[in-house]
């Protein structure tokens, strides 16, 4: 089947309306399936903006799209398929970070971030992680339940962790926790939006300029010294910059290791299996990240030529958007996907850190992370169980990121 933009019927159907809801926490949208099955490149309309874009659901067509250098992750194209309303006025004053740089820039950048995630760096980081959580653990326990697991466990560990790492004082967390949280909720004004992220840059505008005159031992002020070397970087894309990892540093961590706790806890038999055989944490952590795949549209790009994909042609300048949990249900590559199996030995093959140049540069520290928090809980709080009926649980379904707002646990 050959099929391109131009030949979609403009009074055919109405497009399908994206993003489309998960009815189940654990599993993906129901339309992905038939997606896949049916047409797997397929156009729809931005609930945001009725704009189409155009929705990749296997796993190879995902893989095609971002590893094709034919695609740019540019939010400032105009076929760029936002999610949520930017001002045209807006948009000119966004100053682009890393994960939306298209090379030569962004392959300068990212070079010089990649020694801090290496899994070297990440393994000496690794008993420093296990420290924060040991604490938080011994604070719940201390406390006595119930209690709200994302306030008491999955917030802090990794904002504490990402704090450390880029030298920023875990002491003003509860500010950015709030500017970073608005800025991955669907539903906000862009007055509001604007106004969480001018408030975050302004903090951290301040913190930069200070590491400037005194750097200490941390990334931002490592960044900025290698910076004075070989310049890839003004002083306001360092906060740019400084702003990517501190949000995306915390908000994706803190949602999957509360939905990872809830997914375990809602598979009792799983969980027997795990405490069994704690050697099979690690490949646990990627079948939790494959099941929730909880940055489903965060690889969003625009085609700069014509590309095939899946046999259908993507014209130079629409949308695009490579569903990495779509992806990571597809039967082709998960045998029965909808089936948390912490066994499942292709489990590691998921693409819910992306894929390609812009492939999450803190994969190695998010595993170790979440193999830290899952061990550790389950070890300290071996009667750990729901506070709350599942049913009454609050899933953020209108986020960028998808996760649970409260997990009320005891024991
Ligand atoms: C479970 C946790 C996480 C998930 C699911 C996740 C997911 C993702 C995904 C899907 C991308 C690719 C976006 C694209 O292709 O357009 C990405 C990129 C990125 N992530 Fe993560 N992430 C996580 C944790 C982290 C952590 C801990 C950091 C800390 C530094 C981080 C920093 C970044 C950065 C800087 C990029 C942009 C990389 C680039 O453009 O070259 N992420 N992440």
């Amino acid at each position: 089947m050959t099929q391109s933009a131009d030949t979609v019927p403009e009074a055919g159907p109405p497009l399908a309306r994206f993003p489309m809801r998960r009815t189940c926490p654990f599993s993906e949208p129901g339309e992905y399936a038939a997606l896949r099955a049916d047409e797997p490149v397929s156009r729809a309309a931005l609930k945001v903006n009725g704009k189409p874009a155009w929705l990749i659901t296997r796993h190879d067509d995902v893989r095609q799209v971002l590893g094709d250098p034919r695609v740019s992750s540019n939010l400032k194209l105009p076929g760029y398929p936002h999610q949520f309303h930017i001002p045209e006025e807006l948009l000119a004053q966004v100053r682009l970070m890393l994960l939306n740089m298209d090379p030569p820039q962004h392959t300068a950048q990212r070079r010089m971030l990649i020694p801090e995630f290496t899994a070297r760096r990440v393994r000496e980081l690794r008993p420093r992680i296990e420290e924060i959580v040991e604490e938080r653990v011994a604070a719940m326990l201390a406390a006595g339940g119930p209690v709200d697991l994302v306030t008491a466990l999955a917030l802090p560990v990794p904002s504490l962790v990402i704090c450390e790492l880029l030298g920023v004082p875990y002491e003003d967390h509860a500010r950015f926790e709030e500017w970073s949280a608005a800025m991955m909720n669907h539903d906000l004004s862009p007055e509001e939006y604007g106004a969480a992220v001018q408030a975050l840059d302004g903090y951290l505008d301040q913190l930069v300029t200070r590491k400037e005159s005194e750097p200490g031992d941390d990334l931002i002020s490592r960044f900025l010294e290698k910076n004075r070397a070989e310049p890839v970087a003004d002083h306001a894309d360092v906060v740019t910059m400084a702003r990517l990892m501190l949000v995306g540093g915390h908000e994706t961590t803190a949602n999957m290791i509360a939905l990872g706790v809830l997914a375990l806890l809602e598979h009792p038999e799983q969980l027997a299996q795990l405490r069994a055989d704690p050697g099979l944490l690690p490949n646990a952590v990627e079948e939790l990240l494959r099941v929730f795949s909880i940055s489903d549209s965060g690889t969003a790009r625009v085609a700069l030529a014509d590309i095939e994909i899946g046999g259908v042609t993507i014209r130079a300048g629409e949308g695009i958007l490579a569903l990495n949990n779509a992806a990571d249900h597809d039967e082709t590559v998960f045998p029965d996907p909808g089936m948390l199996d912490l066994h499942r030995k292709e489990a590691r093959a998921h693409l819910a850190f992306g894929y390609g140049i812009h492939q999450c540069i803190g994969a190695n520290l998010a595993r170790v992370e979440l193999e830290a928090v899952y061990g550790i809980l389950l070890r300290r709080i071996p009667g750990l169980r729901l506070a709350a009926d599942p049913d009454s649980l609050r899933f953020k379904d209108d986020a960028m990121v998808y996760g649970v707002h409260e997990l009320p646990v005891t024991w």
